[in-house]
C-alpha cells in the first residue's frame, strides 16, 4: 500500500509538535497567522479550549474558515490580512502566535495562480493583497534587478545569464510560465539535480509577495502585541526564512546589549527564552506520508520582556529588504 497522502487539501506539517508547544498555554487567544486550509486552527479548536484568530492574505481560503466559524461561533474569527499587519488585532489575552510560512498545496496546485513551474499561462504568483504580479516583474525590471532577485532570493548560480536572456527574450515576445521555464532550461542544459526552475520560481515568489519584509515585520509586530509569557512559533520551509527566524530568536535570547539607544547603566536584557537551540524537524514517518514536509523546521521562543528595539535584526537583513524595495525600470 502506498502511504503517501493525496495532497489535494493541504496537509498540516509538524502539527503535533506545534500543538504540544502551545497547549500548556490554555485559556486566552491563539493567533494562527497563516490559516491556509485551516489544519492548525482546526486542531487547536478541537483540542484546546482557547479562542483562535486566524489570518491569511489569500481571501480564497475563506472557504475553509466557514466550517470552523459555524462550529465554533464564539471561539473563532478569520481575517483576510497580511501578518505584517498583525498589530491591527486587538486582543488583551494573546497566548501564542503561530506562523506556518510559505504556500499551501492548494495554492501551488491551482495552476491559474502561476505559482508553480507546471502552470501553463500568465506568470502571476500573487498570494493575495499584492501590489503587482510576476508578469510585471519579468517584463519591467532591469537585468540588474532580476539578477539580484535570482541571486539573493534563489541562491541561483546562473542568475546572470538567466536575467540577461530574459531581457533579450522580452524584446520580441512576452514571457509566460512556459517560456520562462524554457529560458532557464536552455541555460542550465546539462545540470542534473532537482528541477532546474525551482530556484528562479522561489526567488520570484519571494519578491512578488515581499516575503522577507512580511516575515521581518510579522515577527516584530507579533512580539509587540504578545504579552510577556506568550510564545511565538514559526515553521519555515527554506534556508533564507530559517536564517531570519533563527537570528530573531537567538539574538534576543542572549544577553549582549549593543544598542546605542539603551540608556547608560541600563541593565542588559533577554527578550526571549528559547528552550531549544536546534529546530524541531519532521520525523521520518511524517516525511514518508508527506514528502513536502522534508524541509520544514519549527522554532519557538517565549517572550520575557517588553521594549526590544530590534535594531540589529533589521540592520542584519536590510540588504534583503532593499532588494524587495526595488521597482520597475522599464
Ligand atoms: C503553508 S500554508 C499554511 C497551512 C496551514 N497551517 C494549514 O494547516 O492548513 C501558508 C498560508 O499562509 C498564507 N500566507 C503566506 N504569507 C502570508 C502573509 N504574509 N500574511 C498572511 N498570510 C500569509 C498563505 O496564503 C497560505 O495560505
Amino acid at each position: 500500500m502506498n502511504a503517501t497522502i493525496n495532497l489535494e487539501k493541504h496537509f498540516p506539517v509538524l502539527l503535533n509538535e506545534l500543538v504540544s508547544i502551545i497547549s500548556p498555554l490554555y485559556g486566552g487567544t491563539f493567533i494562527d497567522c497563516t490559516f491556509g486550509a485551516g489544519g492548525y486552527s482546526e486542531k487547536i479548536l478541537e483540542e484546546i479550549s482557547n479562542n483562535v484568530i486566524a489570518l491569511d492574505r489569500d481571501n480564497s481560503v475563506k472557504r475553509f474558515s466557514t466550517k470552523l466559524q459555524t462550529k465554533y461561533k464564539k471561539r473563532f474569527k478569520f481575517y483576510n490580512l497580511k501578518f505584517s499587519n498583525i498589530d491591527q488585532i486587538k486582543d488583551e489575552n494573546i497566548k501564542a502566535i503561530i506562523f506556518d510560512l510559505g504556500y499551501s498545496s492548494n495554492q501551488i496546485s491551482d495552476l491559474n495562480r502561476g505559482l508553480s513551474f507546471k502552470s501553463k499561462g500568465k506568470l502571476d504568483m500573487r498570494m493575495g493583497l499584492n501590489d503587482f504580479s510576476c508578469d510585471e516583474v519579468v517584463s519591467k525590471m532591469s537585468q540588474q534587478s532580476l539578477y539580484k532577485i535570482f541571486k539573493f532570493f534563489g541562491d541561483e548560480k546562473y542568475a546572470k545569464p538567466i536575467s540577461k536572456k530574459i531581457v533579450k527574450y522580452r524584446e520580441s515576445k512576452k514571457i509566460n510560465t512556459q517560456s520562462l521555464v524554457e529560458i532557464i532550461e536552455s541555460i542550465k542544459k546539462n545540470k542534473g539535480g532537482k528541477n532546474k526552475s525551482t530556484k528562479i520560481f522561489q526567488a520570484l515568489r519571494i519578491f512578488v509577495n515581499r516575503e522577507i519584509s512580511q516575515l521581518i515585520n510579522g515577527l516584530i509586530n507579533a512580539y509587540t502585541i504578545l504579552p510577556i509569557g506568550g510564545v511565538i512559533a514559526v515553521v519555515t520551509f527554506h534556508s533564507l526564512e530559517d536564517k531570519i527566524v533563527k537570528f530573531f530568536f537567538k539574538e534576543y535570547s542572549e544577553i549582549k546589549n549593543s544598542s546605542r539607544y539603551l540608556p547608560k547603566n541600563a541593565s542588559p536584557k533577554k527578550y526571549f527564552n528559547t528552550t531549544k537551540k536546534k529546530p524541531i524537524v519532521p520525523t521520518s514517518s511524517e516525511i514518508k506520508i508527506n514528502p513536502s514536509s522534508r524541509s520544514a523546521k519549527l522554532r519557538f521562543a517565549y517572550k520575557l520582556e517588553n521594549g526590544c528595539d530590534f535594531e540589529n535584526f533589521i540592520s542584519n537583513f536590510n540588504y534583503l529588504i532593499n532588494i524587495e524595495n526595488l521597482r520597475f525600470d522599464v
